[in-house]
C-alpha cells in the first residue's frame, strides 16, 4: 500500500508552488474568470491557495484553512456557477499536465477539487 500523501507523491511544496503560480496565470488570462479576481490581492490569494492545497492533499492541519462556503458566498451572489468551477478545474488539470504530473495523480487532484464543488458554489 502507498502510505505517502498526495502532497508527497505530487512532489511536495516545490510542485504545489509551481502549480499555483502557473494556475493563476491561466485563471487571470481567462475572460470568464478574471472579473471575479478584480481588486483581489493576488499575493495573498496565491499563498492561501498553496496552504489550502497542501492541506487538501493530506499535509498539515485543517485548522489553518477557511470555510470554502463562506469565502465564496459573495462570489456566488455575483454569479459564480458550475461553468466557472469547470473552467477552474480545467486550468488546474492543464497546469498539472504541463508540469508532467502522472495522469493517475492528476485524477486524484481532480477528485479532491471536485469534492469542494458544492461548498464553493454554496449548495
Ligand atoms: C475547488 C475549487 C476552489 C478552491 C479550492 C478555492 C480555494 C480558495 C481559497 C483557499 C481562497 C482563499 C481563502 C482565504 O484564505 O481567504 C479562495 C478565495 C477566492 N476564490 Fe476560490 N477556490 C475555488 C473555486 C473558485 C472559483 C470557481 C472562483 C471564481 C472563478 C474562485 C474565486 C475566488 C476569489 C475571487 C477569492 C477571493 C475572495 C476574497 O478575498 O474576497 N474560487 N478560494
Amino acid at each position: 500500500m502507498n502510505t505517502e500523501t498526495l502532497f508527497d507523491r505530487i512532489g511536495g511544496e516545490y510542485a504545489i508552488n509551481a502549480a499555483v503560480d502557473s494556475f493563476y496565470e491561466k485563471v487571470l488570462s481567462d475572460d470568464l474568470l478574471y472579473p471575479f479576481f478584480e481588486g483581489i490581492c493576488m499575493d495573498t490569494q496565491m499563498s492561501s491557495m498553496k496552504s489550502f492545497l497542501t492541506v487538501a492533499f493530506g499535509h498539515g492541519s485543517s485548522e489553518t484553512i477557511k470555510n470554502m462556503r463562506e469565502v465564496h458566498a459573495p462570489l456566488v451572489e455575483k454569479g459564480l456557477n458550475d461553468t466557472h468551477f469547470d473552467a477552474i478545474l480545467g486550468h488546474m488539470t492543464e497546469t498539472l499536465q504541463e508540469l508532467s504530473i502522472a495522469e493517475n495523480l492528476i485524477a486524484e487532484v481532480q477528485d479532491v477539487v471536485e469534492s469542494y464543488r458544492d461548498e464553493v458554489l454554496n449548495r
